[in-house]
């Protein structure tokens, strides 16, 4: 059965051009197929649903006589769980099964709930906690697994006043083990079986008496030591943290973020910190280690200090970048929430990019980091690629670009580097002539630039923490504003924590 959702977008005007301005644009054909998700989709995310947000099926619901009001009543409580799934991924909350939407249920991920009430301060009451690691299905040999282990214990140990002690005996407050969801039993005995490579990789049980604060993991994923594959040490060190008493948070910076995260490093973020020093004390040695490497923070979209790597169109949206997150506003949703770049273009993306412009008559996103680029299509990565920029023009003195701005109707993208801007033909997929001087071309606008976008007819050029609205027609900048200012942000309010 396939529940379709009702929607409530409303119709918007796509580009108000001020009159007189020149870049006058025509709606593009809509890249995406209007098709509804296949039998299969549906079924795994009503499953998917039903395992991380609570979604409850009403089974008899064939068998009652005037199906329709029923039928309703289960397609909106779907459609509910589809939007709650999609406002705790930054996706856009349509409540529709869109292609993202289902790219980013398929991803690797804990096999927890995101919305389970975690009871809020389960903890241990003790301060030194055993572990032991069942020998069974290994991923590898016994003194690597445990030091893969003991690498995931530490970040927390290093942090808060808690201890971990090794213990042999078959009894420890966190046993962990490996177990298959295929090969030896369905279930392994606590009625969460694992489903082979892919979906759930792990779960744990939070702090208590017998399976309480025990660890799973998934024997079939191909785990790895490093920073290919599925990395044992992140997925561990993200179990410990439910083993500990936290639960998933929203924030994507965090190890207690729900999806397997692409993350470069093993690190705590600074939330992740807070955390468990609010459950078990601060580690004295990490007020010291903290003031030379203090933990990452992930980016507030209402710091008034907040400057952007790249801010792009991308269909009806306006998404912007910033190290390995992106900030997506959509003109018929008020909220901008964060999410991770590598939660839709998997790990094929670079973090921290330089320019990127959405080519819509050909459907494709083009990134920009250093010299080179990368072009997606359909959220996968076009083969030959990542490219150098020099294929597309540039002399070899230019290492990178600063921003682009793709002119939809006149099919032609402007780049900009340094103090000079370039003329992209898409049609012939030539540069144009020589570069030009951007204080010619644009006004008062200041180079070098971070980002440049079209916003309600406008180019808004961001360098810094300030934006600058400039109008074609005019040829001059019309208004100075924060970066943010597209962001919803109450002034002088900080919305850091997503609720
Ligand atoms: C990462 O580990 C895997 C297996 O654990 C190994 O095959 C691969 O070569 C390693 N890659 C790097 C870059 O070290
Ligand atoms: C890209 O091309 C330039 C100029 O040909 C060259 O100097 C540079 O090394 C190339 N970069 C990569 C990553 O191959
Ligand atoms: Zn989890
Ligand atoms: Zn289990």
């Amino acid at each position: 059965m396939n529940l379709l959702c009702m929607t409530f977008l409303t119709l918007m005007k796509l580009h108000q051009s001020p009159a007189g301005a020149s870049p006058l644009r025509i709606p593009a054909a809509p890249p995406q197929p209007p098709a509804g998700p296949s039998e299969a989709d549906q079924k795994f995310a009503e499953e998917y649903l039903h395992l991380f947000y609570g979604y409850q099926p009403k089974p008899d619901r064939r068998k009652r006589a005037a199906a329709s009001r029923d039928d309703s009543d289960q397609t909106m409580g779907f459609c509910h769980k589809v939007k709650k799934m999609q406002r705790f991924f930054g996706l856009t909350p349509d409540g529709k099964l869109s292609e993202e939407t289902l790219t980013v249920m398929k991803k690797p991920r804990c096999g927890l709930s995101d919305v389970e009430p975690y009871g809020g301060a389960v903890r241990w009451r003790k301060r030194t906690i055993s572990y032991r690691i069942a020998g069974e299905n290994l991923p590898f040999p016994a003194s690597r697994t445990h030091k893969a282990v003991r690498r995931a214990l530490k970040l927390w140990s290093s942090v808060s006043l808690i201890r971990f002690r090794r213990r042999e005996a078959k009894e420890a407050d966190v046993s962990i083990a490996f177990f298959s969801g295929a090969v030896f039993s369905a279930d392994h005995g606590d009625g969460s079986p694992f489903s082979g490579k892919g979906g759930a990789l792990a779960h744990a049980f939070l702090p208590g008496l017998g399976i309480g604060g025990d660890v799973h993991f998934d024997s079939e994923e191909e785990w790895t030591l490093n920073s290919t594959g599925i990395s044992l040490p992140v997925v561990a060190a993200h179990e410990f943290g439910h083993a500990l008493g936290l639960s998933h948070s929203p924030d994507p910076g965090s190890i207690m973020y729900p999806a397997y995260n692409f993350a470069p490093s093993l690190e705590l973020s600074f939330d992740d910190v807070k955390s468990i020093q609010h459950l078990y004390g601060e580690n004295p040695n990490f007020h010291l280690q903290s003031l030379k490497s203090p933990p990452p923070k992930t980016p507030d979209k209402c710091d008034p200090d907040l400057s952007f790597d790249a801010v792009t169109e991308l269909q009806q949206e306006v998404v912007f970048f910033k190290d390995r997150f992106m900030w997506r506003k959509h003109p018929s949703f008020v909220e901008t929430r964060i999410t991770l770049i590598s939660s839709l273009w998997s790990d094929s993306v670079p973090s921290h990019l330089d320019a990127v412009y959405e080519n819509v008559e050909k459907n494709v996103i083009l990134f920009f980091k250093g010299d080179q680029y990368w072009k997606v299509q359909h959220l996968i990565l076009q083969e030959g690629f990542p490219r150098n920029i020099s294929d597309l023009g540039f002399p070899s003195r230019i290492k990178s670009v600063d921003a682009a701005l793709h002119f939809r109707n006149d099919r032609y993208t402007v780049f900009f580097t340094g103090h000079e801007c370039w003329r992209y033909n898409e049609l012939r997929a030539v540069m144009e002539g020589s570069p030009m001087l951007i204080e010619q071309q644009w006004l008062e606008i200041p180079f070098p630039l971070d980002a440049a976008v079209f916003y309600e007819g406008f180019v808004n050029f961001f360098k810094g923490n300030k934006q600058y609205k400039y109008d074609f027609g005019q040829n001059r900048i019309v208004s100075v504003s924060r970066a943010n200012d597209l962001m919803d942000c109450e002034m002088g309010k900080s919305n850091k924590h997503i609720s």
